[in-house]
């Protein structure tokens, strides 16, 4: 059986049509690998998964993360959700510990920029959809690499940056406490290279708001270079849009896709449940060609 799948955009997203059984019976489970690595993004429509079924594609897929969060405010750890399944809500009634950082979901990210190996990718189901908005979109940062100039990319292969909390959650509540910016800043900060040559070959932009400044770059110059890369890789071209319907289910490649939620109304009862694969590999710089290291 070979997989069935749909381009929604040229560079990012495909929609997998596949029946649940088959997706249950993990029988696939590589080739859905593959298609996944090589459009960002997959989704799969009317699969209506429950939490346990949610955790058997996961298992089929990658190394189910169980959880080693930890709480910024008291360093306790948290359980990534129950088995594996977090509920994703601003409800803290749902999930008391999320939901004080999820406004930060509505600014591209990369899950994960303070672990040395980020997730390698996310499952995603709504169970209540908001009564507006409330899309995620998905930038491809492969594409958005790819299609540099060669003498940029190579400036840019050698460069690090320094992601922190602040830097992610600060834009996004830019009316917070003092308290709560001394939570953030709590937070260990973490150096990752710009740019990621993934075992697979390929290599994309590690960007996420997450990133604060460029190593050994004056601050001017970083932040204009992260603000203009921000720009780059988020243009319509590399993105895709999902309208969600109840029953959907979306994956998606964390190494090299940034994501975010579109707004929706205060006080919705939208919720998702998510599932998260830990990282394979750590994010590692491109090697410097012979000659340039000379
Ligand atoms: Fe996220």
């Amino acid at each position: 059986m070979t997989l069935s799948s749909v381009r929604l955009t040229p560079r990012i997203g495909s929609e997998l049509k596949i029946t649940k059984a088959d997706l249950l019976g993990g029988s696939m489970a590589t080739d859905i690998r593959a298609l996944l690595v090589a459009r960002g993004a997959v989704v799969i429509r009317d699969l209506h998964l429950d939490d346990e079924e949610l955790r058997t594609v996961a298992r089929s897929l990658g190394d189910l993360r169980l959880g080693s969060a930890k709480r910024a405010s008291d360093g306790k750890l948290l359980n990534e959700g129950d088995g594996g399944v977090l509920k994703v809500s601003l409800d803290p009634k749902v999930n008391p510990d999320y939901a004080r950082f999820l406004f930060g979901n509505h600014l591209w990210h990369m899950d994960g920029t303070y672990e040395a190996v980020p997730p390698f990718a996310t499952l995603f189901t709504p169970f209540r959809l908001s009564v507006e908005g409330g899309d995620t979109m998905f930038a491809s940062t492969y594409a958005a690499y790819e299609d540099l100039p060669a003498d940029e990319q190579r400036q840019l292969d050698g460069l690090r940056v320094v992601h922190t909390m602040q830097a992610a959650l600060f834009p996004a509540k830019r009316d917070c406490t003092p308290e709560e910016f001394a939570v953030w800043s709590s937070y260990p900060q973490r150096s990752h290279p710009l740019v990621w040559q993934h075992k697979s070959g390929r290599k994309s932009l590690v960007l996420s708001t997450s990133g604060a400044w460029i190593e050994g770059m004056h601050a001017a110059q970083s932040h204009d270079l992260l603000q203009r890369l921000m720009v780059h890789a988020t243009q319509d071209k590399y993105t895709y849009r999902h309208q969600w319907r109840l029953g959907d289910l979306a994956i998606w490649d964390n190494t090299g896709v940034m994501h975010r939620a579109m707004p929706f109304e205060p006080g919705s009862q939208r919720e998702f449940h998510r599932c998260t694969l830990n990282g394979e590999e750590a994010i590692t710089a491109p090697k410097r060609e012979l000659a340039e290291a000379s």
